[in-house]
């Protein structure tokens, strides 16, 4: 009896000591088979009683031994995962591509002045990427986008402009519209430190009743002013079959432009879109009154802007994922 209760007490620091504690109480030699040997001495009316002790010993020192070795093995392995008190091992986190950097930038700023964000296929027929748009078959403009086709007749493309998302939009909402479409688009144009095979727009539409030119050109400084800070535009007269009339969009990097960026190349006019007020051959292409609605587009290409606020020399940076070029965006959000 007086054995039991050291066996419940027992404390054990290493599975040497567990293993010394079981060979002394179950082992071959150990106490619970003396007690055994010692039982045809007892006295028969005390052999119930005598025959109860030894049994309970003889459990109670195998489950102390389970135990304890069970806890000192579980404190071994979360030894061996390391010290637990230590500080953590800091995690390694990416970064934002420059691309999508940008990309949030002008969603930020269309946001706030009510624009949604919309987005379509990169692989279109005919009909969403240029003859809604006021380009049908044979338009000479269509040479001005070299497209990859996917399969001809019905034509398959991967599309030029994500004006093609602006189509979709319209034929699927009511205005007022606001949206702007941003997404990669792709033209067949060799590949050099300034051009790629594909690249990224944002293009944006506003259709209501009354917008007029001057809307569009308010809205243009107001996105060029948060985008560059301060800063001065031109629009040159140019021409887009969706668009009527339509200019193409400059902004002046220079000693005059308060901008919160140091530009790599000189000072100048450099042109950042195309724009202009939506045809109305397109608003009745996607079912919208052009008696009663009128609107403005404009894209612009994310990709140069990218490389301009960033001093980006080379163009095929932006797609060949070294990471030593792309953990220095880090703090760029
Ligand atoms: N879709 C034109 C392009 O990709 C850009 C543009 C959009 C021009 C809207 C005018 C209006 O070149």
């Amino acid at each position: 009896k007086e054995h039991i209760e050291k066996v419940k007490a027992f404390k054990a620091e290493t599975l040497e000591e567990v293993e010394a504690f079981r060979i002394k109480y179950s082992g071959k030699k150990g106490l619970v088979n003396d007690f055994m040997a010692d039982f045809r001495n007892v006295p028969n009316e005390m052999k119930k009683e005598y025959g109860q002790v030894i049994n309970k010993l003889k459990t109670e020192a195998l489950e102390k031994v389970n135990a304890l070795k069970e806890a000192l093995e579980r404190d071994e392995e979360a030894g061996a995962t390391g010290d637990l008190s230590r500080p953590g091992e800091p995690i390694e986190i990416g970064a934002r591509h420059p691309i999508s950097i940008v990309k949030n930038q002008i969603i930020d700023i269309f946001s706030r002045i009510g624009f949604n964000v919309s987005e379509g296929p990169e692989i279109e027929d005919d009909w969403h990427n240029f003859t809604a748009l006021n380009l049908p078959e044979y338009h000479p403009a269509r040479d001005m986008q070299d497209t990859f086709f996917i399969q001809t007749n019905p034509d398959v493309l991967l599309r030029t402009h994500t004006s093609s998302v602006q189509v979709r939009y319209m034929e699927n909402n009511k205005p007022p519209i606001r949206t702007i479409s941003p997404g990669r688009v792709y033209r067949n144009e060799a590949i050099s430190g300034r051009s790629h095979c594909f690249f990224h727009q944002v293009e944006g539409l506003y259709i209501d009743k009354d917008v007029s030119f001057a809307d569009l050109k308010q809205t243009l400084q107001y996105f060029t002013t948060e985008m560059f800070g301060k800063s001065k535009i031109r629009l040159r007269p140019s021409y887009f079959p969706f668009t009527e009339p339509s200019a193409e969009v400059d902004v002046y990097w220079g000693l005059e432009t308060e901008t919160d960026y140091k530009m790599t190349k000189g000072t100048g006019w450099l042109e950042i879109m195309g724009c202009g007020m939506v045809d109305p051959n397109v608003l009745e292409n996607c079912g919208i009154d052009s008696k009663e609605y009128s609107g403005f587009a404009f894209g612009m290409g994310i990709d140069r802007i990218a490389l301009l606020l960033h001093q980006i020399s080379d163009i095929r940076m932006l797609s060949e994922n070294d990471v030593r070029f792309l953990e220095q965006f880090k703090s760029a959000f």
